[in-house]
């Protein structure tokens, strides 16, 4: 599906990865829906956008997506600005694994998920007014491979590339033309990494920042750019259905990997 004259809405769009995908969409002739609980950045990125490519191309939802309202009127109003939605991109997330923070993660990154997913089969099914589209999930390289330093989070995105992969061949999705994928990055250069590699100690589990540190390095670390490639590639080609994308930069090596499965 061609992104150009289709409308978006993106949760975490403010930062990192989301905002990398709002601004390929844009650049390639969609509008987005910013949907992210940060007001400030949200505002300053679709102002940030708007200035760039032209007025109305982007708005900001103040939207908490552990909030059923939140996220419902998220929703709703992409559809009254833009008259319609065509692709839905769940990549709001957070890591933590302290005592404070791992039911969190559940809430934000799995419950989150599935919430936008249920929202987006609602918007996009052809029995209520959509015309499906496609729903992009943001898992992780740790919800694949198990690793020392963050079960929970792990855990989480676990989660999310089953459920992915059980929507996808819901009876919903194939009647209605939608087509829903799960991205799996391992590192990415976004404030989130930034956090986590400057030694946030909340993230990972007896974080032991020596081991971390090799550990980053053995996998490498991708740019924003790259994995924004690897994310309009997959909407963009039909034949990507229940797809599981695996991105990862192999140390020394400039090149982003991508490894893939069908369901
Ligand atoms: N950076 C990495 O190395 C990496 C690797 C694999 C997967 N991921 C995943 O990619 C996604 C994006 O991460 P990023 O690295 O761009 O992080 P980031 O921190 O730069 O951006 C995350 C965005 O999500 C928003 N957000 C957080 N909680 C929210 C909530 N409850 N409701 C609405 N918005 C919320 C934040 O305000 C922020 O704008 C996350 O799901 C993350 O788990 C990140």
């Amino acid at each position: 599906m061609k992104v150009e004259g289709k409308v978006a809405l993106v949760t975490g769009g403010a930062s990192g990865m989301g905002k990398g995908f709002t601004e390929v969409l844009i650049a390639n002739g969609a509008k987005v829906c910013v949907a992210d609980f940060n007001s400030q950045c949200g505002e300053e990125a679709v102002a940030e956008l708007n200035k760039k490519h032209g007025a109305g191309k982007a708005i900001f939802c103040k939207c908490d997506v552990t909030s059923k309202t939140d996220f419902e009127e998220a929703f709703k109003r992409t559809k009254e600005e833009f008259g319609g939605i065509d692709i839905v991109v769940n990549n709001a997330g957070i890591g933590g694994e302290s005592d404070d923070k791992w039911e969190s993660v559940i809430d934000v990154n799995m419950k989150g998920t599935i919430r936008g997913t249920r929202l987006g089969m609602y918007y996009l099914n052809k029995d209520n007014g959509g015309n499906g589209g496609i729903i992009v999930n943001m898992a992780s390289a740790a919800g694949i491979n198990p690793n020392p330093f963050s079960p929970t989070y792990g855990c989480s995105k676990a989660g999310i590339v089953h459920a992915t992969r059980c929507y996808a061949i819901s009876e919903a999705a194939v009647k209605s033309g939608i087509r829903l994928m799960v991205l799996c990055p391992a590192f990415v250069d976004t404030p989130m990494f930034q956090n986590l590699s400057s030694g946030d100690s909340d993230q990972f589990i007896g974080a032991d920042m020596v081991k971390v540190k090799a550990f980053i390095d053995h996998i490498g670390v991708m740019t924003v750019e790259e994995i924004s490639a690897a994310f309009l590639e997959m909407v963009e080609d039909d034949s990507k259905t229940g797809l599981i994308l695996r991105c990862a930069k192999k140390t020394g090596n400039q090149y982003c990997t991508l490894a893939v499965e069908n369901v």
